[in-house]
């Protein structure tokens, strides 16, 4: 799916949910593991993991509104950066990639939540992204009153979660799990009441057979640990995990 004549030889995972679902959290517990198993990772996110993308994310998400047009066109301003800078070189490399929200959180948000044309931001995301599809994306999934409940008790609350608009947040996640209808073989959906060690484990035996037969991915001790990822809890060997973050 993202050989692309040879050229993209590593795996793009992302993670997508409403809010408080725990994809943080997640991102980097499934580095952690993966690095233990001798993939090389990179992390990143969405908005963010470039200075444009960072410097977009603090506007964005805490300084200004802008209407749900502009909010598309800025989030994917950010990701073609993204994209450029960081994703497709790591790709390149032969790394997992790991990032928390990409082009659905834009379906999702500004197209099932505000009610932007779904096809327009679907265009906008290709010409963004280009041709880059994950090869999974991890949906947590959780109920919109517990995930904003859970939002409030961290310091960190951006604009989309201090509005409070119950109707919104809920066709959001909506939107999230239709997108994961209509493709299941990308998708994987997890409950998010799940605990987090739980979340982990179907996380990373979800990505294990995917991984498995991936040869070209780079690796620190493949010969060691051909197929450890779900079982492997041991610490990380120093092997390269960039978080940009
Ligand atoms: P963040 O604090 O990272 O939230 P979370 O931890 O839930 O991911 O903020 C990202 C916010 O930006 C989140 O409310 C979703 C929103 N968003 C969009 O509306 N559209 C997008 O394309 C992206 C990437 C994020």
């Amino acid at each position: 799916m993202h050989l692309d004549g040879g050229r993209r030889r590593g795996f793009f995972l992302t993670l997508e949910g409403p809010e408080g679902s725990g994809k943080s959290t997640q991102a980097h517990r499934l580095a952690g593991r993966l690095t233990a198993a001798g993939y090389h990772c990179t992390v990143t996110r969405e908005p963010g993991g470039t200075l444009l993308g960072e410097e977009v994310r603090q506007i964005m998400l805490h300084e200004l509104s802008p209407v749900p047009a502009a909010d598309a066109l800025l989030f994917n301003a950010a990701r073609s950066q993204l994209v450029a800078e960081v994703i497709e070189p790591a790709l390149a490399r032969g790394d997992v990639v790991i990032c928390d929200r990409f082009t659905d959180s834009t379906l999702a948000y500004q197209g099932y939540g505000a009610g932007q044309s779904i096809e327009a931001l679907r265009g906008l995301a290709i010409y963004a992204a280009g041709d880059l599809v994950p090869d999974l994306t991890i949906l947590i999934d959780l109920p919109v009153e517990e995930g904003l409940r859970r939002k409030r008790d961290s310091a960190e609350v951006n604009r989309f979660e201090s509005t409070l608009d119950l109707a919104f947040h809920r066709r959001v996640r909506d939107g999230f799990l239709a997108l994961a209808a209509a493709e299941p073989s990308r998708f994987v959906v997890l409950d998010g009441h799940l605990s987090p060690e739980q979340i982990e484990i179907a996380v990373a035996e979800a990505l294990r057979p995917r991984l498995s037969d991936r040869t070209e991915l780079r690796r620190s001790n493949a010969e060691l640990r051909p197929h450890g990822l779900p079982g492997e809890m041991s610490e990380p060997k120093g092997t390269s995990v960039r978080m940009d973050k």
